[in-house]
């Protein structure tokens, strides 16, 4: 039977947002959205369904007060976000909810709105964002972060949570004992790279069993949520990745290695994998699937699944990949007859040297259908791929934005790109396009571009910025009257530092004291690990933090809002971070001048360490920039068990340090938080100036395997260390943002 493409499109569209409930689709879960997020009106709100477009709703006055009536639950979400945002004037934020701050008689809207949404997928989540930003996180943090999402529109979240649960349980099925499954899974903060097959085991103790069934229990919420509030959450399956013992228990089966990842030692990486034609690959999905439905209740058709994230194949004959693709898909439509396989692109921007034009199309031509598969096109506002590959052959795929690698906050972003890339493309000849999203590495700062995406979803033409940024600022910051100057300092960051148009710089801007100290190497770095600073600071980021800190003055009311806080301590830790690179060239300047002594490659070190203490302390100031806050999330999940809550705050310290138990991928996941500056970052350069200082005292030269020995040393001992034990160590904020801010604003601008 062949339906028209029209109807076909239209069916998939349908099928999407109302595949979560199905049939069954109800408005209870935004009605509960209501309650929870405005409770002193949520009785004015009401909902209703109607057929029409798919995706759309229309906001309107009624004598009770207002009514959004939508043709899916997700819909229904927006609508509602829209009249808060756009007639309520309050928002919710990565920093908390302010929507609570309606009027207290709701503003009428008039002329009823109408909202579509330009794509049927607006997705959300990186694998690796379940282990940068969410992997301590218990439900109160997930429940915020849902309502975040489903306000926004979002209605295909990746669900990693819980998925060693079920795995394991598969895994017994087919023989593996409890030591064998022990020694494949990885510790609490590196879950996401061993889903990914990319390391197996792990370093400072195995994965406590009581972690792994609060995960389960943990995911049963989210899901149930995700669900509720219209969202088809992107649940995991078997990938292949198998402990080291199968392969005794099967020794016909066809089980090989998979390549080293990130220079780990073999035992925790060269993932053991069973290659997807054999049949027994087929009984383990089907066993996975059959006992994720049986815990979730059948709540969605669409699966994450990645074997070569950062794995190199077994082959790269084109026959061979078609192979290993067409026996995963038969496996996930043998489990579930309407599966649909969702995997991440990187690997086709990461590994491009890999990744040839051919092997791509018999990869993905390996798969029957254009509607079997969604990709997400990871990093589409610097690299797309889709444009490479004739938009993934026909197979159906997400414009999705990256950015935040390792969690890293320095302030950066694209708006042009994010706002006029999505709409291009969607309109490009033969685009198979069909969703937008966010695929951030580390869910944090930077909120102004991950708003801009996802309410670029829902205009058919690109956002205009100039209006966007300034609606954005005046409901962020509420205080009526804005002193112009806010607004100001944020049309000054969108039009420069949120509008990088330079694709070697478009990741995070790391800060030079985040990297080990050493005289080379460090500063105009490129690509992932950006130092260079693509924007004059003076211009940019200076003038903002004087713009913030000039409308705190003229309205001192400002000081109450947590947003403001945050972006006065985020700009200025920006200006100080920036401020680092001139003093590091200083010390190195100093160390090289011929005339160089001691005592002036001190005075040099001076202002270095000076920054970092000043940088510290500023932190300290705010709830969000505090490694006491990762370590004490951490510890919660230990319920008071001491060896327990060592593991986790090794694990919380080992990734954002030395990632690895040796330093593997050393400070990839470094964070700017009071506490992580002030000793680990602080107690390196200390020791680089004075070992610079020592050289030039005894005349030798420089030799960096010393340094990066020291280092090395300094970060291992940082990891086993216990917070709240040290001298100023202290679990909530010190010091008022304000005034700490203007003083280093001052002192370093
Ligand atoms: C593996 O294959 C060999 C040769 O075909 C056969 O003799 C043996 O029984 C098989 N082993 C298992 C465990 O199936
Ligand atoms: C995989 O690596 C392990 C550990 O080095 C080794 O014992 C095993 O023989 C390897 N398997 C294959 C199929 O190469
Ligand atoms: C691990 O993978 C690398 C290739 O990335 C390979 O050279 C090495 O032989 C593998 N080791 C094992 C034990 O499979
Ligand atoms: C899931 O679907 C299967 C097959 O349609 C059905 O047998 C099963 O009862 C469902 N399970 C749940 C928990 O809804
Ligand atoms: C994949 O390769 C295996 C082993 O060579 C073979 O048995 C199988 O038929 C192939 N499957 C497909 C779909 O080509
Ligand atoms: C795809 O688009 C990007 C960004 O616009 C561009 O840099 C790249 O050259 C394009 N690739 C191809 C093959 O056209
Ligand atoms: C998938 O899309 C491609 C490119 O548009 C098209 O050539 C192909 O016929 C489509 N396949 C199916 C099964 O519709
Ligand atoms: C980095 O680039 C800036 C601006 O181009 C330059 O002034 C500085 O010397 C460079 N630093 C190093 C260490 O190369
Ligand atoms: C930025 O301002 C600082 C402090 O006034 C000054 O030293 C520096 O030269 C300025 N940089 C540029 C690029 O103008
Ligand atoms: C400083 O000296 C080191 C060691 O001699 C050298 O490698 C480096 O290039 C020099 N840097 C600058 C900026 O001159
Ligand atoms: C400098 O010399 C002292 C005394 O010999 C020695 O202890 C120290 O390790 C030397 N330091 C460096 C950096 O060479
Ligand atoms: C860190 O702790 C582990 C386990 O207790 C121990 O083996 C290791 O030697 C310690 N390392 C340092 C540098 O303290």
């Amino acid at each position: 039977m062949a339906l028209p493409a029209r109807i076909l499109a239209l069916l998939s569209f349908g099928l999407i947002a109302g595949a979560a409930a199905g049939s069954m689709a109800s408005l209870d879960g935004i009605y509960a959205l209501a309650k929870r997020r405005v409770p002193t009106h949520a009785h004015f709100f009401s909902f209703s369904f109607s057929s029409g477009e798919p995706d759309s709703f229309v906001i309107s006055d009624v004598p009770q007060g207002i009514h959004v009536d939508c043709t899916t639950v997700s819909a229904c979400a927006r609508g509602l976000y829209t009249y808060l945002t756009q007639f309520g004037g309050t928002d919710i934020w990565w920093t908390g909810s302010r929507l609570t701050s309606l009027p207290i008689r709701l503003p009428k809207v008039g002329t009823p709105v109408k909202g579509q949404a330009i794509v049927p997928y607006r997705y959300h989540f990186n694998t690796v964002t379940f282990s940068y930003t969410t992997p301590f996180w218990i439900f109160d943090q997930w429940e915020f972060e849902l309502d975040w999402l489903a306000l926004r529109g979002v209605n295909l979240p990746l669900a990693w949570n819980g998925y060693e649960y079920i795995l394991s349980e598969t895994f017994r099925e087919v023989g593996l004992t409890d030591a064998d499954i022990a020694s494949f899974l990885s510790g609490p903060a590196f879950q996401a790279w061993n889903r990914f097959g990319n390391i197996q085991s792990s370093w400072g103790g195995d994965l406590p069993t009581a972690w792994i069934n609060d995960q389960f229990e943990l995911q049963k919420q989210i899901v149930k949520r995700m669900t509720e509030l219209g969202m088809t959450p992107v649940l995991p399956s078997f990938t292949g990745f198998v402990p080291r013992a199968l392969p005794s228990l099967y020794p016909n089966a066809s089980i090989i290695n998979g390549s080293q990842w990130a220079g780990f030692p073999t035992a925790l990486t060269n993932v053991t994998f069973l290659e997807p034609f054999d049949p027994l690959f087929t009984t383990m999905q089907k066993s996975f699937i059959s006992k994720q439905n049986e815990a979730y209740g059948n709540a969605s058709h669409i699966y994450t699944l990645d074997q070569y994230n950062e794995n190199e194949p077994f082959s790269g004959d084109p026959a061979y990949l078609a192979n290993i693709s067409a026996g995963t898909f038969a496996s996930l439509r043998a489990a579930d007859p309407d599966a649909v396989w969702l995997m991440q692109g990187w690997l086709f921007y990461a590994e491009e040297g890999f990744w040839t034009d051919d092997r791509v199309e018999a990869y993905l031509g390996g798969v029957p259908g254009n509607d079997s598969m969604l990709i997400l096109d990871l990093y589409s506002e610097a690299h797309p791929q889709w444009n490479r590959t004739a938009s993934y052959y026909g197979k159906q795929w997400i414009w999705c934005e990256l950015h935040g690698y390792g969690g890293n906050i320095g302030m950066e972003g694209n708006l042009d790109a994010i706002t006029q890339g999505p709409v291009a493309a969607l309109h490009a000849p033969g685009s198979s396009m069909k969703g937008m999203g966010l695929t951030m590495e580390g869910q944090e700062g930077d909120e102004l571009i991950y708003d801009a995406l996802l309410d670029q979803a829902w205009s058919p033409t690109p956002l205009d910025l100039t209006t966007y940024v300034d609606k954005w600022v005046a409901r962020r910051y509420l205080k009526s009257p804005l002193p112009s100057a806010a607004v100001d300092a944020w049309r000054v960051l969108a039009a420069t530092v949120y509008n990088n148009q330079d694709p070697g710089t478009q990741s995070t801007i790391k800060p030079i004291f985040e990297l080990t100290p050493s005289l080379t190497g460090r500063a105009n770095i490129t690509g992932v690990r950006s130092t260079a600073i693509p924007y004059d600071t003076n211009a940019t980021v200076l003038v903002a933090a004087h713009r913030l800190l000039q409308a705190h003055r003229q309205n001192p009311l400002l000081g109450s809002v947590p947003e403001f806080a945050y972006d006065v301590v985020d700009v200025t830790r920006q200006l100080l971070s920036n401020r680092f690179a001139d003093r590091y060239t200083a010390l190195v300047d100093a160390y090289n001048a011929t005339d160089a002594t001691p005592a002036s490659v001190s005075a040099a070190g001076e202002p270095v360490l000076a920054l970092l203490d000043d940088l510290d302390a500023l932190l300290a100031t705010n709830e969000h920039f505090l490694l006491s806050s990762w370590i004490s999330d951490a510890k919660r999940w230990a319920h008071g068990d001491a060896a327990y809550e060592r593991l986790l705050e090794y694990n919380a310290r080992n990734q954002i340090a030395l990632w690895g138990p040796d330093g593997e991928i050393n400070d990839y996941a470094s964070k700017s938080w009071a506490g992580v500056v002030g000793t680990y970052y602080k107690d390196r350069w200390a020791a680089f100036v004075d070992y610079l200082v020592e050289t030039k005292k005894n005349g030798t030269a420089y030799d960096d395997a010393v340094v990066q020995a020291k280092n090395l040393a300094i970060g291992m001992e940082w990891c086993n260390e216990t917070w709240g034990t040290g001298k100023g160590e202290t679990w909530g904020t010190v010091g008022n943002p304000f005034e700490v801010a203007q003083k280093l604003v001052k002192k370093w601008g």
